[in-house]
């Protein structure tokens, strides 16, 4: 399977940002894991919980270079949602940081890492149901100013039953052709990185193949991915990097056959 997809990464950038050039911000201090430090979009030593709750995520790392796919998996209630959430800035981190293109953007609101060229799309509420399939491809656009038609097209063709069901409310769709629109919603801001929390959840293996077949489409037009899946086994099939999270730490980090070979991730993560 990997053999099909070893060509990914290639610099078509037909559908993502253009101007995504940022200066570099040079980091102050040593970390543990200066791997990250370069990669394009980088939690690193993510501390913090919801509210002034316990914290759920310990010094968790994760990160994601152009060409990739990263998935993150573990058990429910690892953590996985709540770090993309923080990767997002939903989430108060007491400690670590988060950097995209170089640029140190901690501090930035969900709504400014729009439009720094974050897309992300959450576990739950992804779509609007009552409203058309392309009214919520036109509501993802929203902090464009220029003309949206294009990129429009070229969700269409990535997702053409999106097209068939453009003036139907997005409610009336499957559980894979809602996920089609999550998705295509989030690339409707050109985004320079794409986060995706359960891209597959509740949909059927063959649905699932599909989705990930145009996941990895995606990916070759240059947009990193950073991904959440319960699918642990197929998704680090098609991962470059894989991260295990258990109670909000990193437990395994490797290549997504590395991941795959370990025993201990095997017997623990995997189903044996
Ligand atoms: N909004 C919230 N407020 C308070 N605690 C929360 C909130 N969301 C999640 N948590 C808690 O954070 C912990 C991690 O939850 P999280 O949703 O990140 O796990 P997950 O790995 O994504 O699980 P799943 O596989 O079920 O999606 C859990 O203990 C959960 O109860
Ligand atoms: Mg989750």
């Amino acid at each position: 399977m990997s053999d099909a997809y070893s060509d990914r990464g290639n610099k078509d950038r037909s559908i993502a940002n253009p101007d995504g050039q940022g200066s570099i911000i040079p980091e102050g201090g040593g970390t543990a894991k200066p791997s990250t430090d370069t990669a394009f979009l980088a939690g690193v030593d993510m501390t913090g919980g919801y509210g002034r709750g316990a914290d759920i995520l310990h010094d968790c790392t994760v990160s994601v270079d152009p060409g990739e796919i990263a998935v993150i998996v573990g058990p429910n209630g690892a953590g996985k949602s709540t770090a993309m959430k923080a990767i997002f800035g939903m989430l108060h981190l007491r400690k670590g940081h988060v950097s995209l293109d170089g640029q140190d953007i901690t501090a930035l609101s969900p709504q400014d890492r729009v439009q720094a060229g974050m897309g992300f799309v959450p576990q739950v509420k992804n779509i609007f149901t009552s409203m058309t399939v392309e009214e919520n491809l036109e509501m993802g656009a929203f902090i464009r100013r220029d003309d949206i038609r294009g990129t429009m097209e070229q969700v269409y063709e990535l997702f053409p039953i999106l097209k068939d069901k453009r003036r139907q409310p997005a409610g009336e769709l499957s559980g894979g052709q809602r996920q089609q629109v999550a998705v295509g919603r989030a690339l409707m801001t050109k985004p320079k990185v794409l986060m995706l929390d359960e891209p597959t959840a509740g949909v059927s293996p063959i649905v699932m193949d599909e989705l990930f077949d145009r996941i990895i489409e995606v990916s070759r037009t240059g947009i990193p991915i950073l991904m959440v899946e319960q699918n642990a086994r197929q998704a680090l099939n098609i991962a470059d990097k894989g991260y295990v999270l258990v109670q909000g730490r990193n437990a395994f980090t490797g290549t997504g056959k590395e991941l795959l070979a370990d025993p201990e991730v095997r017997k623990s993560f995997l189903g044996g």
